[in-house]
């Protein structure tokens, strides 16, 4: 995995030599929209570079953009891989790693998700404040040194998620907050399920993200993340679930995220 990680950021800063992004960006279902926001410095295929994700669920393009957000120096990841896709917790790990390597110094993570949260409606976004992993498996497996044990305390860095509630409010866009729970699908989850997650606290649910907080907290990068409510989860709402209301309902949410992020990143200009 280090050969690959360095590979591929060798190969992403030949490409473009001078730019070093401080902070990365993964774009989930739906969501790859907001890069036409960016000013692109340079875009390379996932395909190029060697353990990033193959693009795979509607809605994913599968390429790295380096462009700028204001002054502000960003990678996106736009498109992800998901545990569900061939079994395996890692499937992002060495795209996470790639973006540390290349400067980024944190991180923010978005998906698609159910609201167990009668409070939250779809179309509106929710900050992360922790997770359940209800999968039962960690992209630390096989791994063997001490740093293994990560805390995961803290995991959604509180002064990043500071800062995202003051892009919401600047933007006055309601912001959600909660506790999201990752079920490792790509089935979704039976009402029985979603009654038992609501008994554990959960917010809302999703089929990502989590893995790739662990390996971000295992590489030291800081990070926060938001969801995009796409529906009520199973059994909350009477109509059925599918991918394509997962696509469309994210298109809803799309103006917020792509507000409250803008505002997020420009915040960061006078950082560097
Ligand atoms: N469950 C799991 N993943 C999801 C959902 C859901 O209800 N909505 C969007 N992604």
């Amino acid at each position: 995995m280090k050969n690959q990680v360095s590979f591929c950021a060798n190969l992403i800063l030949e490409k473009s030599p001078d730019f070093r992004p401080q902070i990365g960006l993964v774009l989930g279902s739906g969501l790859g929209t907001f890069a036409d926001s960016v000013k692109v410095i340079s875009k390379i295929s996932f395909k190029a570079l060697p353990g990033f994700p193959k693009a795979g669920v509607g809605g994913h393009a599968g390429q790295l953009i380096l462009g700028l957000v204001g002054r502000t120096k960003i990678a996106v990841l736009q498109g992800r891989a998901h545990y569900y896709e061939e079994g395996k917790a890692d499937a992002m790990a060495v795209a996470i790693k790639t973006l540390k390597e290349i400067g980024c110094q944190s991180l923010v993570i978005t998906n698609a998700a159910g609201t167990i949260d009668k409070d939250a409606s779809p179309g509106e976004i929710m900050l992360i404040t922790d997770h359940v992993n209800m999968t039962g498996v960690s992209p630390l497996f096989g791994h063997s040194e001490r740093d293994r044990f990560v805390d995961m305390t803290n995991a959604y860095d509180l002064e990043l998620s500071n800062i995202m509630r003051q892009a919401a409010k600047k933007n006055n866009i309601k912001l959600n907050e909660g506790v999201y729970a990752w079920c490792c699908g790509p089935q979704f989850e039976t009402p029985a399920e979603i009654n038992a997650l609501k008994i554990l606290g959960v917010n809302a649910v999703g089929m990502s993200t989590v893995p790739e907080v662990i390996v971000a907290r295992h590489s030291q990068i800081p990070l926060c993340a938001l969801s995009i409510i796409t529906n009520l989860a199973a059994g909350i709402s009477t109509s059925a679930l599918s991918h394509d209301q997962t696509i469309r309902v994210a298109k809803l949410g799309e103006d917020a995220i792509r507000e409250i992020l803008m505002t997020y990143l420009n915040s960061f200009s006078d950082e560097q």
